[in-house]
C-alpha cells in the first residue's frame, strides 16, 4: 500500500488547527492556532467571536500544516474535516473551506466525527511508537470542554464502531474546571490553571459528596448495550444478572453540575467573595499569567478548595471508568480530550489501572487538547474504505459518535 497524505483540518470549537499525517501512523505537521486570547476576557467560549476567529485563521493554518510537512495543497492525497460534535459557525467555517479545497483540488474529502477524532489521537500516537499490541475491546473515556462519555471500540478490518456506555448528564468534567476557574478568579481556560494550582493545596482539605446523579437522563434513553454482561441474565442463579443497569447505563454516567455548586456554597459560606474579586482584577492586569503570579494571588484556603475540587472529579472519573472497565471485561484503556492533560488524572490513572491489570493509553499533552492529527488518523481507515464525504454534507452540532 503506497502512503497516503491526508490533510486534516479542525475548528469544531475555539482552537482552528490542521495537520498532515502520513498512512494514519505518522504525524508529519500539526498546526494549531488557539484563541484562548479572544474569550479569555468572557471567561468561556463565545461562539460569533469563535467562528470569526476561524475565518481569520483557517487559511493561514492550513498553508503553515502544508509547509512544515513539506507538501502543497497538489501533493495530499485527500483532505479530512470535523463534521461534528461542536459550534454550528465553527464548525462551517472548517466544513466550507475543506469542501471549496476538495472541489478545486478534485480530491477526496473524508468528514471526520470530533469525539473519534480524539479516540485515534491515542492509535496515531501509539502507531508512531510501533506499538502493535493493542488488546481489544478497549474502553475509551473522552474527558474534555464538551464531553465525558465512555465508549467500546471495536475495529473490524478497517471500519471502527463504537459504543457509548456512559455520558455527562449535565455539565461535562472540562466545563466545570473551567466554571469553577472562572467563579475564583482564576481566568479561562480553568483545567490549566488548576492543575497546577492542585499541586500547591491539601486535597483532603474541603469534603466533596460523592457525585450522585439524582436527575433524568435529558437525552432519549437509549437501547440496551449489546455487549454489557449487566444486561445479560443470569443463567446459573436463573435470575437477572447482578447489577442490572436500566437502558442508561446510570451507573457509568457522570454529573458534574453538583460540584460546582458545592465550590460555589463554599466561596458563600466562607466568605471569600472580596478575595476572588481582588484576584481577578489582580490577574486582569498581567497579560500572560505565570504560575507564580497565580499563587502570589491565592491564599491557603483557594489552594485547598482548588486541590480538593479536583480530587474529587479525577476520582470520580477514575472510579466509574474502572468500574465500567471491569463491568465490559475490556483490554485496553484509552483516556483523551482536553481533560486527560490533567497531571493527576494520569498519575492516578496509570497507578489504579496497573492494579487491575489494565495497559492504559493517554495522547501526549499537545494530542490531548484539539488538534487537526488527531482528525487526519481518524480519516485514514474512512479513506481505505472509500468512505468520502458527499459535497452537500453539512455541520451536525450534535453528532453522535457509532
Ligand atoms: O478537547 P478540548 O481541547 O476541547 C473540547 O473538545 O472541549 O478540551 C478543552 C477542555 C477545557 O475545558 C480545558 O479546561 C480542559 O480541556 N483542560 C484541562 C487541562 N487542559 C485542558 N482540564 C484539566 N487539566 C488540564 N491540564
Ligand atoms: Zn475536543
Amino acid at each position: 500500500m503506497p502512503d497516503t497524505f491526508i490533510l486534516g483540518i479542525e475548528s469544531s470549537c475555539d482552537e482552528t488547527a490542521a495537520a498532515v499525517v502520513r498512512s494514519g501512523e505518522q504525524m508529519i505537521s500539526n498546526v494549531v492556532a488557539s484563541q484562548i486570547a479572544t474569550h479569555k476576557p468572557y471567561g468561556g467560549v463565545v461562539p460569533e467571536l469563535a467562528s470569526r476567529e476561524h475565518l481569520r485563521a483557517i487559511v493561514p493554518v492550513v498553508k503553515q500544516a502544508l509547509a512544515e510537512a513539506g507538501k502543497t495543497f497538489e501533493s495530499v492525497d485527500a483532505l479530512a474535516v470535523t463534521q461534528g460534535p461542536g459550534l454550528a459557525g465553527s464548525l462551517l467555517v472548517g466544513i466550507s473551506y475543506a469542501k471549496a479545497l476538495a472541489y478545486a483540488l478534485d480530491k477526496p474529502l473524508i468528514a471526520v466525527n470530533h469525539l473519534e477524532g480524539h479516540i485515534h489521537a491515542v492509535l496515531l500516537e501509539e502507531r508512531q511508537k510501533r506499538n502493535r499490541e493493542l488488546q481489544f475491546p478497549v474502553l475509551a473515556l473522552v474527558v474534555s470542554g464538551g464531553h465525558t462519555h465512555l465508549y467500546l471500540a471495536e475495529q473490524q478490518g478497517e471500519s471502527w464502531s463504537y459504543e457509548n456506555i456512559g455520558h455527562t448528564r449535565d455539565d461535562a468534567a472540562g466545563e466545570a474546571f473551567d466554571k469553577v476557574a472562572k467563579l475564583l478568579g482564576l481566568g479561562y481556560p480553568g483545567g490549566p490553571v488548576i492543575d497546577r494550582l492542585s499541586k500547591h493545596g491539601d486535597p483532603h482539605a474541603v469534603r466533596f459528596p460523592p457525585s450522585q446523579i439524582k436527575h433524568p437522563d435529558r437525552r432519549t434513553l437509549s437501547q440496551p448495550s449489546k455487549n454489557s454482561k449487566a444486561a445479560t441474565p443470569d443463567v446459573s442463579s436463573g435470575r437477572a444478572g447482578a447489577p442490572t443497569a436500566p437502558p442508561s447505563h446510570p451507573r457509568f454516567d457522570f454529573s458534574y453540575s453538583g460540584m460546582k455548586t458545592a465550590v460555589l456554597r463554599y466561596v458563600e459560606t466562607h466568605n471569600m467573595a472580596v478575595s476572588i474579586d481582588a484576584r481577578r482584577h489582580a490577574l486582569s492586569l498581567v497579560p500572560k499569567p505565570k504560575l507564580e503570579d497565580y499563587l502570589a494571588n491565592c491564599d491557603k484556603q483557594t489552594l485547598d478548595l482548588v486541590a480538593s475540587f479536583q480530587r474529587a472529579i479525577v476520582g470520580d472519573l477514575i472510579t466509574k471508568t474502572l468500574a465500567a472497565a471491569r463491568e465490559y471485561e475490556v483490554a485496553t484503556l484509552f483516556v483523551t480530550g482536553g481533560v486527560a492533560a490533567n497531571g493527576e488524572l494520569r498519575e492516578t490513572f496509570e497507578r489504579e489501572a496497573a492494579e487491575q491489570g489494565l495497559p492504559v493509553f493517554f495522547p501526549s499533552r499537545p494530542l490531548s487538547t484539539d488538534n487537526a492529527a488527531m482528525i487526519a488518523a481518524a480519516a485514514y481507515p474512512k479513506f481505505l474504505a472509500q468512505q468520502f464525504a458527499p459535497m452537500d454534507f453539512s455541520a451536525e452540532v450534535g453528532m453522535p459518535l457509532r
